[in-house]
């Protein structure tokens, strides 16, 4: 009823769109993960925490959460094998290029959770979700180490999104200070892109898990469906264009106006999404979060108050009201991290880390549900109907 044409398994069965996974209601702004609103999970909850909701469908009691920690740190760490990929990658290849590339060769160090076979590759999710979790963190970091030309940073008994920090930002000799207002940040950010329906990126990650790839190939693929910039790629464009309004003297009401004449290159990145007809909920709270991140840390940053006059024109200007174009997930996101020291090409490698349980959530409902059904969506053919083939001298 949304107009979205669920994936035909081509046995005219939708029930490869089933999932009880997150409920997003467009009109009304609702985002639920396992029924639970994300303002209440942003308000109560931590990434770790909500990574075990979106994968396991209950919030975890203190044994679970203490085991499902346990297995975090004991896959923190990257096989010194693996850390050779870095050795042939340019320092300035696109970072989610990567990460995408490091995921799908998890397959090859973990060969027994990636049999290709549903039954046994199920077997060992557990240990998968735990890898998968915490090993794209870890090369999220040495991704980011890479770029800089920087030694890869060991993981130490931290939790989480300290022990991403620690990662990108610690020197041999001294670790990095972890800031508690910064650590919080990051921990909410992550929790709140942990998942989200079936965005373009998890609808890869299950029409590549409905083959019986397994999930470290299925994530590569959803990780290379995220990094277009009409999808999580949006959260770099966002602050391209914001310093692009910044560095040509404009206060955003030249772009807003550009932006109005409807070209693509000139759409207000950040705004507008294929499902929220009203406020994406995940940008109320990352917008509130943003003002009190920056005032703890006391940055004042120019480039959030063209975000702020980008957004009043947008909710005040009938170009935007009347195409229900509202400030997205990506829109403030970008000004958070960039406050965290975070640089904008590693943006997505972040939603990347974030999304990972909502992928590995997915992926599992897919070779769980799928029994060996593959999607194949149809199509509506508008070609040419038949005719005969013709000798090249009579074309
Ligand atoms: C994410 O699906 C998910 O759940 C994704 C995500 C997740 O968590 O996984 O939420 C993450 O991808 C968020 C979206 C990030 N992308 C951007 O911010 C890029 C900028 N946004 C747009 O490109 C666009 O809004 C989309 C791609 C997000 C949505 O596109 P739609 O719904 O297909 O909208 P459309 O292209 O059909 O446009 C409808 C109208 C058009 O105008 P008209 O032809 O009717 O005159 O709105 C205009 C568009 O030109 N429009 C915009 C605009 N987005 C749409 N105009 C200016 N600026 C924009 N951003």
């Amino acid at each position: 009823d949304t107009g979205y044409i669920c994936y035909d398994q081509g046995y005219g069965n939708t029930g490869s769109c089933e999932s009880t996974i997150t409920y997003l209601d467009g009109d009304n702004g609702i985002l639920r993960h396992r029924g639970y609103p994300i303002e209440q999970l942003a308000a109560h909850s931590n990434y770790v925490e909500t990574a075990y909701l979106v994968i396991y469908g209950e919030l975890p009691n203190a044994e679970q959460r203490l085991k499902f920690g346990k297995l975090l740190r004991e896959n923190a760490t990257v096989a010194p094998q693996m850390q050779k990929f870095f050795d042939a990658f340019p320092k300035d290849a696109p970072p989610m290029v990567m990460l995408s590339s490091m995921v799908g060769a998890l397959a090859s160090y973990h060969p027994e959770l990636a049999t290709n076979n549903f039954e046994t590759d199920l077997k060992n999710f557990d240990q998968s979700a735990a890898v998968l979790i915490s090993k794209i963190r870890t090369i999220g970091a040495m991704i980011y180490r890479h770029q800089k030309g920087l030694p890869f940073i060991f993981p130490k008994d931290l939790p989480f999104a300290d022990n991403f920090l620690h990662m990108m930002f610690s020197e041999p000799y001294e670790d990095y200070k972890i800031i508690p207002e910064v650590s919080h940040a990051l921990n909410l950010l992550l929790l709140l892109h942990a998942d989200h329906e079936q965005n373009c990126s998890t609808s890869t990650v299950r029409m590549v898990g409905s083959s019986a790839a397994n999930i470290f190939t299925s994530l590569s693929s959803g990780i290379g469906a995220l990094s277009g910039p009409l999808h999580g790629g949006a959260n770099t464009a966002v602050m391209q264009m914001l310093q692009s309004i910044h560095d040509e003297g404009d206060d955003g009401t030249r772009f807003v106006e550009a932006a109005k004449q409807g070209n693509k290159s000139n759409r207000l990145m950040g705004f507008g999404h294929p499902v929220y007809r009203n406020y994406d909920p995940r940008a109320t709270i990352i917008g509130k979060a943003c003002d009190e991140v920056l005032a703890k840390l006391g940055i004042k940053d120019p480039l959030l108050d063209i975000a702020k006059r980008l957004e009043h024109a947008a909710l005040n200007e009938d170009y935007f009201i009347s195409r229900k174009l509202y400030p997205n997930v990506d829109f403030y996101s970008g000004i958070i991290m960039r406050a965290l020291g975070i640089p904008t090409s590693m943006f997505t490698v972040i939603f990347a880390i974030g999304r990972a349980p909502g992928q590995i959530a997915n992926w599992r409902e897919v070779a769980s549900n799928a029994k060996g059904r593959i999607y194949r969506p149809r199509q509506i053919f508008n070609g040419h109907p038949q005719r005969d083939y013709t000798p090249m001298n009579l074309r």
